[in-house]
């Protein structure tokens, strides 16, 4: 039987336990996109806190792949030296670290990148009310060499993995997605086309990484738009991601405009509206949105182990780990899901954010669940400052202070 606590091993790195700290974008990033002082703290917390796995948060492969500025950076050979810092504080714990590599596509703004967004075809994103520019031959050619040189400079950094963040509505998943992905040519339309992007991704990482440097996947099992990505679909991505020598998937879903199924939850409106200022400049939609704002979104209500389902029937069809993202809280729970074998990792987010030595209580024998209340300021706040939990709390942006 396997349990929770106990040594496994993923393409030859070792793990104590199965429980991993899920990609979470700290925002705490130097004006370069380098780690700070205050990722250290967070990491070595984190580490402290008994998690096997510490994935880190979003890092972009490219300048035009960034999606907010405080996010990981992973495009100058410059950051090495810092990333090598923040390996070494995590493994002074004895945690094993991931670095998450990715590229926005069309889920960022002009205003950020400084140039207009790109993504497989000229699909508005109704997150950021951007319409990308269909990606040439010459535009894909490139980010595949800026994801395999990202992946190296982790290597070189000490990170004992990476993550290809294949999910939520980033590139990647533009491309494999049959809503995002509108092409006709050799990158889109069959689902062998749209994972061709994946597969050159992944062979050009292998080329400069090694066949023994773990390459994991997160990956989305469905989405909630029409037209969108289905479980039956996502299985088969599966299978030609083990195909390609993937070493371990972390099924999630969702993207940025389909009602938050990412995470679930409360959708703060308030906050949004008067804390962070969004709509600030656009009195109609503020109004519209202050007084519609959820009826609109339509947010997905939080359950338990809501991407469980969706790991089982993929982990019915690969041999290679699978790690189960969202809503995990009840650590009995935990525990029976991975004796069961429905899924061989656990990704913790938000009940980490929360709680970053949830993991060592859980082992010492706590049994209530997360303190979490996926209210999710922490991820709406981020726009304002770093990352923390908000719990019961509000940020006063005009005073700068958390009330
Ligand atoms: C504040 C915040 C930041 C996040 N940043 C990332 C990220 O950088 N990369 C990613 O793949 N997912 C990110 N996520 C999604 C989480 O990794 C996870 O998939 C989701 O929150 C569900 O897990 P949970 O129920 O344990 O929170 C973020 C979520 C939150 C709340
Ligand atoms: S702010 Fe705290 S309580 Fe609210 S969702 Fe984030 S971690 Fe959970």
């Amino acid at each position: 039987m396997t349990v929770l606590f106990e040594k496994t091993t993923i393409n030859g790195l070792e793990l104590k336990n199965r429980l991993v700290r899920s990609a979470t974008n700290e925002e705490m990033a130097d004006k370069n996109g380098f780690p700070t002082d205050k990722h250290f703290k967070c990491y070595e917390r984190l580490a402290n806190g008994g998690v096997g796995l510490i994935i880190t948060g979003l890092a972009a492969v490219s300048k035009d792949g960034r999606v907010s500025p405080g996010m990981h950076c992973i495009f100058s050979d410059d950051s090495i030296e810092k990333y090598r810092e923040l390996t070494d504080h995590v493994h002074k714990h004895g945690a094993k670290i991931a670095m998450q590599i990715a590229h926005g596509g069309r889920q960022t703004t002009q205003r950020l990148i400084g140039t207009k967004s790109i993504a497989p075809s000229p699909v508005k994103d109704k997150s950021s009310f951007t319409v990308p520019r269909e990606m040439t031959e010459d535009d894909i050619e490139r980010v595949i060499e800026d994801f395999a040189q990202g992946a190296r400079r982790a290597k070189e950094s000490g990170f004992d993995a990476i993550q290809l963040h294949g999910a939520h509505g980033y590139l990647i998943n533009q491309f494999l997605c049959p809503y995002t992905n509108r092409r006709v040519d050799k990158w889109g339309g069959s689902v062998e086309n749209r994972v061709r992007f994946l597969t050159e991704i992944h062979k050009r990482i292998r080329e400069l990484v090694g066949n023994d440097y773990p390459i994991l996947i997160k990956m989305n099992a469905y989405d909630k738009v029409k037209g969108g990505l289905t479980i039956e679909e996502a299985t088969i991505h599966a299978q030609m991601m083990e195909e390609m020598g993937i070493d371990g998937i972390e099924v999630s879903c969702g993207i940025a405009e389909d009602g938050l199924s990412t995470i679930r939850g409360d959708f703060p409106i308030d906050a949004i509206i008067e804390d962070v200022g969004m709509f600030r400049k656009q009195p109609v939609m503020r109004f519209i949105m202050k007084h519609f704002g959820k009826m609109i979104m339509k947010p997905t209500p939080f359950t338990e182990q809501f991407n469980l389902e969706a790991a089982k029937t993929i982990k019915d069809k690969v041999k290679i780990p699978i790690f189960t993202v969202g809503g995990n809280i009840n650590p009995a729970d935990m525990k029976k899901l991975i004796e069961n074998g429905d899924a061989d990792y656990i990704s913790l987010c938000r009940s980490l954010i929360i709680e970053p030595n949830f993991p060592r209580l859980i082992e010492e024998g706590r049994t209530e669940p997360s303190r979490c209340i996926h209210c999710n300021l922490c991820l709406f706040y981020l726009q304002l400052g770093p990352l923390r939990c908000y719990r019961g709390k509000r940020i006063d942006s005009k005073a700068n202070d958390i009330i």
